[in-house]
């Protein structure tokens, strides 16, 4: 093969890179990336553990599994999925004792049910139970 040909089966071949960059690979990211009702339950995680220390003090909250797990004011671990029900955003969090989406500001009390225009269709809840130091959060 010539230089030339070379190059221009190079080129054809790195402008079929360029346009079709998907081609056997992209599914799965576009799936990852699809907002899905659910959480990765059940999981745990070990209160102790330092990247989890937000929980340490009454109101604070982690994100993890796309879920909210929060310990709340009254010192009790509560969870719910971080999928805010009003346009699908995974933008909810733990604020002033209730879930909070901060997309548009729905709020949803502690059982799941909307404060507001926005949070009118709920938020899932989870459950959680503390076992010694592990907290383990499940539907
Ligand atoms: S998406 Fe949560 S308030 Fe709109």
């Amino acid at each position: 093969m010539e230089r030339k040909e070379f190059l221009k089966t190079l080129g054809g071949a790195a402008a079929f890179a360029v346009v079709f960059p998907c081609l056997g690979g992209c599914s799965k990211s576009e799936d990852s990336s699809t907002e899905s009702a659910t959480s990765d339950l059940p999981f745990s995680i070990d209160i102790t553990d330092p990247s989890y220390s937000d929980l340490a003090d009454n109101g604070g909250y982690i994100i993890k599994n796309n879920t909210v797990v929060a310990k709340d004011l009254s010192g009790n671990y509560v969870a719910a999925t971080n999928l805010c029900s009003h346009e699908q955003k995974r933008k909810v969090i733990f604020q002033n004792d209730e879930y909070y989406c901060t997309e548009h500001g729905a709020t949803f009390d502690l059982s799941g049910n909307g404060k507001n225009s926005e949070g009118s269709g709920g938020i899932t809840i989870y459950k959680t139970s503390l076992n010694g130091n592990v907290l383990t959060i499940s539907a």
